[in-house]
């Protein structure tokens, strides 16, 4: 793999943030969304560039010291590498840097690949929210690292 750069997101990212969205989720984010989102302070994304493309992204949302997890993806092809850990390492950080105390998250309760990374990182069930994903409809896990 050629060397990886990271670096903060700004709104004239929001196309290809967009774009990747829409290839991992079945219900994505608009580039509206993400362009909003990117206008709004209280909003850090991260992205992980590959030759120039955007191969991984992760979002995270803070209100005084509690955080939440907006969304974290890597490209299909470039999933297995350390990608993901990277990018939840720059959001716990950033996190950790405005003071967040609780960092929140839900996933898929199907969605192992997510669930292992986030407990590597200790990440610990506090609930289950039922039926809270759509397309296809699942209970989503109620997830909480304390910082
Ligand atoms: C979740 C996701 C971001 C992980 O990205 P990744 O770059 O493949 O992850 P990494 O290579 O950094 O792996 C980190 C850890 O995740 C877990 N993991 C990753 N892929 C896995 C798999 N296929 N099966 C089980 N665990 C897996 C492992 O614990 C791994 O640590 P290890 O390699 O030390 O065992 C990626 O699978 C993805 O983009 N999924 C689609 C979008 C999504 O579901 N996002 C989460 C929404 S809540």
């Amino acid at each position: 793999m050629n060397e990886l750069d990271l670096r903060t997101l700004s709104k004239s990212d929001a196309p290809m943030l967009a774009l990747l969205e829409k290839e991992c989720f079945s219900c994505p984010w608009s580039e509206d969304s993400f362009y909003e989102c990117l206008s709004n302070e209280r909003f850090c994304f991260v992205g992980l560039f590959e030759d120039g493309e955007l191969v991984g992204y992760g979002g995270l949302v803070t209100v005084l010291d509690e955080g939440d997890v907006a969304n974290i993806a890597v490209r299909t092809d470039k999933r297995g590498r350390g990608l993901g850990k990277t990018l939840l390492s720059a959001l716990c950080e950033e996190a950790e840097r405005r003071g967040v105390t609780y960092l929140h998250l839900e996933v898929r309760e199907s969605n192992a690949p997510a669930r292992r990374l986030y407990e590597s990182f200790g990440f610990q069930i506090d609930g289950i929210r039922k039926n809270y994903y759509t397309k296809p409809q699942e209970n989503a896990v109620l997830m909480t690292k304390k910082l």
